[in-house]
């Protein structure tokens, strides 16, 4: 503890000192900004093709105390969402090893998702965080472009470390990475089946927190959702539907970029009427502090601990606007026939959701889910909500058929691994192990399971 205290007040001086520009006279080295504990394993660039200089940025941490010999230990990959966010953002704000905190300093994460698997963030397309975009119409403008870059940078990671070669690989991501994930997944399966054997991605499964993914069924939720959770009236009702009418009118009409617009202002009026800090969390009095990373990530030293390879004036930043508006277009574009396709080919499929979030939540993920294709669908849909604990309180609900899974998290937003950290790290372990609600068992046998897992 002191010696936590002591680096706190260290490196509180150091920013200030580097504000006087005295930074040069210090002979700092990343184990005072930047612990040497936190360091990634490996971190830097994963190139997108031999004819192009744009690169996918990445930080990778091992496990720290895996269970299972290294080169057998399932290795996840995180996407944010954006279109253009970082996964800095959740290597440093949610579910890495070490988070930021607001005084700028790194500590521990109990909840973090590489207790027991390999963890791989990556800054995705290429434009986003510390990824390099050599031109801007190299960046993606749809689905199959960011698939493309992916599987590229997947591929290379691998060959990074023998070790990794066999490798079970989950994919994994929040909100607009619902779209990302069933885009490589689907990438993947295709890509596959023209590869010899050892040169395949070896794709164990894809996990989506509050995932965009089939965006107008999502979107024409919200009236409804916000009516019947006491948030608005039945006139704010009306407006809010004509508001999602007209998006969904754009896209009948193919405007997708105007569809994308269309939508945002079905969310900034929800906002409006209900007057919350945040729709991403509707406990939250103040937004996500997500902007942390940001400041952290601008800071001289902690660049170079993470091994990015940018000119003095780089400015890091949390989300895009280039890429944003690469994508914009691609926004209201529907992935669902790509999680169907994973589920036919018996790929294992998590979808959770924080269950505070409003733009993205627990009602706009089984409003698309239900209407998936799929032959198991319909067992899904009617397949028994059970009761998920972590030791001992509820934690939330699972629902799951075969290789699809679906679980409702209390007590989070959109950002669900910053708010649950032990909850959400109990849900990825024993979904990616199949342990408990999340095994493999018979679903008749599951019935009786629950009532000794519950205790
Ligand atoms: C690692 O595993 C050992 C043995 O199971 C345990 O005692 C230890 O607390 C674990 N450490 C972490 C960081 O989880
Ligand atoms: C479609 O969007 C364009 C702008 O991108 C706009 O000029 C046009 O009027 C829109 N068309 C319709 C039918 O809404
Ligand atoms: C929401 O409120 C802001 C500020 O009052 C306003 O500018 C904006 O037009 C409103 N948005 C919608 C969709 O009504």
């Amino acid at each position: 503890m002191k010696k936590e205290d002591s680096t706190t007040l260290f490196i509180s001086k150091l920013i200030f000192f580097s504000f006087l520009q005295f930074l040069t006279s210090f002979s700092v080295s990343y184990s005072s900004t930047f612990p040497y504990e936190a360091l990634p394993t490996k971190s830097g660039y994963l190139p997108i093709s031999p004819t192009s200089t744009s690169s996918i940025f990445y930080t990778f941490y091992e496990a720290q105390n895996s269970t299972s010999p290294l080169s057998q230990t399932p290795l996840l990959i995180w996407l944010q969402g954006g279109p253009g966010c970082s996964s800095m953002v959740g290597n440093f704000y949610e579910l890495g090893p070490y988070l930021v905190t607001n005084s700028l300093t790194l500590q521990p994460n109990p909840g973090a998702w590489n207790r027991i698997f390999g963890l791989v963030f990556l800054d995705n397309p290429i434009g986003t965080g510390f990824s390099v975009a050599s031109t801007p119409q190299e960046i993606p403008a749809d689905q199959t472009a960011v698939a493309e870059h992916l599987f590229a940078a997947i591929t290379r990671f691998v060959q990074l470390d023998p070790v990794f070669k066999h490798r079970p690989i989950y994919i994994t991501g929040e909100s607009y990475a619902g779209k990302y994930i069933p885009a490589i997944g689907y990438y993947i399966l295709e890509k596959n089946t023209k590869l010899k054997n050892t040169e395949r991605v070896n794709l164990a499964g894809v996990a989506i927190g509050n995932g965009l993914t089939d965006p107008v069924t999502q979107m024409v939720t919200h009236a409804d959702n916000a009516y019947y959770a006491g948030l608005i009236n039945q006139r704010q009702k009306n407006e809010l539907e004509k508001l999602q009418l007209e998006a969904v009118e754009l896209v009948e009409r193919r405007n997708w970029s105007e569809a994308t617009d269309a939508r945002s202002r079905v969310l900034d009026l929800l906002q409006n009427m209900t007057g919350f800090a945040t729709l991403y969390d509707y406990s939250r009095k103040v937004p996500y502090e997500d902007w942390m990373v940001a400041q952290f990530l601008n800071i001289a030293e902690v660049k170079k601990a993470l091994g990015v390879n940018v000119d003095e004036s780089f400015v890091y930043e949390k989300c895009s606007k280039i890429v944003w508006a690469a994508l914009h277009a691609d926004l209201m574009k529907s992935v669902k026939y790509m999680v169907g396709k994973l589920l036919k080919e018996k790929m294992r499929v998590l979808l959770y959701q924080g269950q505070r979030d409003l733009r993205v939540g627990v009602v706009q993920v089984e409003a698309w889910v239900k209407t998936m294709k799929w032959e198991w669908i319909e067992d899904f849909v009617n397949a028994e909500r059970k009761i998920w604990k972590v030791n001992g309180e509820v934690a939330g609900y699972v629902q799951k058929w075969k290789s699809l899974t679906n679980v409702v998290v209390l007590g989070g937003g959109h950002l669900l691994p910053a708010d649950q950290p032990l909850n959400s790290q109990a849900m990825i372990e024993d979904w990616v192990l199949e342990k408990g609600l999340f095994g493999s068992v018979s679903d008749r046998n599951d019935v009786s399971r629950n009532s000794v897992y519950d205790g």
